[in-house]
């Protein structure tokens, strides 16, 4: 059965621990050389609406190790200059008889229009300040390797909350899984409806990060921001950031994640991104993992069950 993968808060836990075993046994496949399966006869479009680089190279790369193909389509260079909507570009890409889509676009709901008129899978590639659901799939997999499970982990998200879908796929897949949720920022980044999200607001951040077991840093999206939310960056930075200082109010053996692009000196220092309890080229490396186990998944049962022999849950 093909399916759609657009937001991680209506996933079933089920759905999650599948998703992420299926990453890992990607993973240990690819690493160990050993077979994948092959969807060689699919063309999955790529529609990148807005600009990326680990996550555009990642699907490419996933799509690459499972055999499938790839029709690159920005919208500068399609008939979206020339006006055409959405809605017609993607029936234009389902007439054109592409197998699935993977899309990122600025406004939140894109995908799910998507999936309306597309007949096959859609994978969300991050949307507006929606979701990013295959990137919390793949910070999940960095905290599970790290840590061994999620259940009762304090996991603290600092910084720009109100422009990130990282936050919110981060939120809702962390808290399915047991772990304490907290959202720590600047007044104006907490989104005023933060109360309907899966964690507890600190304005503070040696209170917000205090014993937390991950911090996940973000990037201040300037490019989303209205005027005057900030005073400055460097007040924010002076407040607000990850380093060799604020780190010792979190546990120990902290592990911080960001999930890029970074703005170093102002999120995070160098220390917090290179140092020893830093998870973030690991991220990185997980994210075409992830996206290996987003297309066998949304792909179906087919593409999943030769997957899944090797993996946890068999
Ligand atoms: C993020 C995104 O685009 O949502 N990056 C990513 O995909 N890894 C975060 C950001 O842009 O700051």
């Amino acid at each position: 059965m093909e399916r759609n993968l657009i937001g991680i808060r209506h996933l079933e836990r089920d759905d999650i621990e599948d998703l992420i075993a299926l990453s890992a046994d990607f993973k240990l496949r690819v690493l160990e050389d050993r077979p994948l399966p092959v969807l060689s006869k699919k063309v999955v479009g790529m529609l990148f609406f807005e600009n990326s680089t680990r996550t555009r190279v990642s699907f490419e790369q996933a799509a690459h190790y499972l055999g499938l193909k790839t029709a690159n389509f920005t919208a500068g260079s399609s008939s979206m200059s020339k006006g055409e909507t959405l809605k017609d570009t993607i029936l234009t890409l389902r007439y054109e008889r592409l197998n699935a889509l993977v899309i990122r676009h600025r406004l939140s709901g894109a995908p799910s229009l998507a999936a309306r008129h597309f007949g096959g899978p859609v994978v969300n590639a991050g949307d507006g300040q929606h979701e990013h659901p295959t990137q919390a799939l793949g910070d999940a997999l960095t905290i599970l390797e790290r840590k061994g499970s999620i259940e009762g982990l304090r996991v603290a998200i600092v910084g720009d909350v109100e422009h990130s879908r990282v936050a919110r796929s981060n939120a809702w897949l962390l808290s399915k899984l047991g772990a304490e949720v907290r959202f720590v920022g600047p007044r104006t980044l907490i989104p005023p409806h933060a109360m309907m999200l899966p964690g507890k607001v600190f304005y503070d951040l040696a209170t917000g990060i205090e014993g937390a077991d991950v911090i996940i840093t973000l990037r201040l999206q300037k490019e989303r921001m209205a005027e005057g939310l900030l005073s400055s960056i460097g007040e924010y930075a002076a407040m607000y950031q990850v380093n060799r200082e604020t780190m010792r109010f979190a546990s120990p053996s902290v592990l911080v994640m960001h999930p890029g692009p970074l703005n170093r000196g102002v999120e995070v220092d160098d220390v917090a991104a290179d140092g020893e309890r830093s998870a973030i080229t690991s991220q990185i490396e997980n994210g075409i993992f992830v996206r290996m186990a987003a297309f066998a998944w949304t792909f179906g049962e087919d593409a999943t069950a030769k997957a899944k022999p090797l993996s946890k849950k068999a």
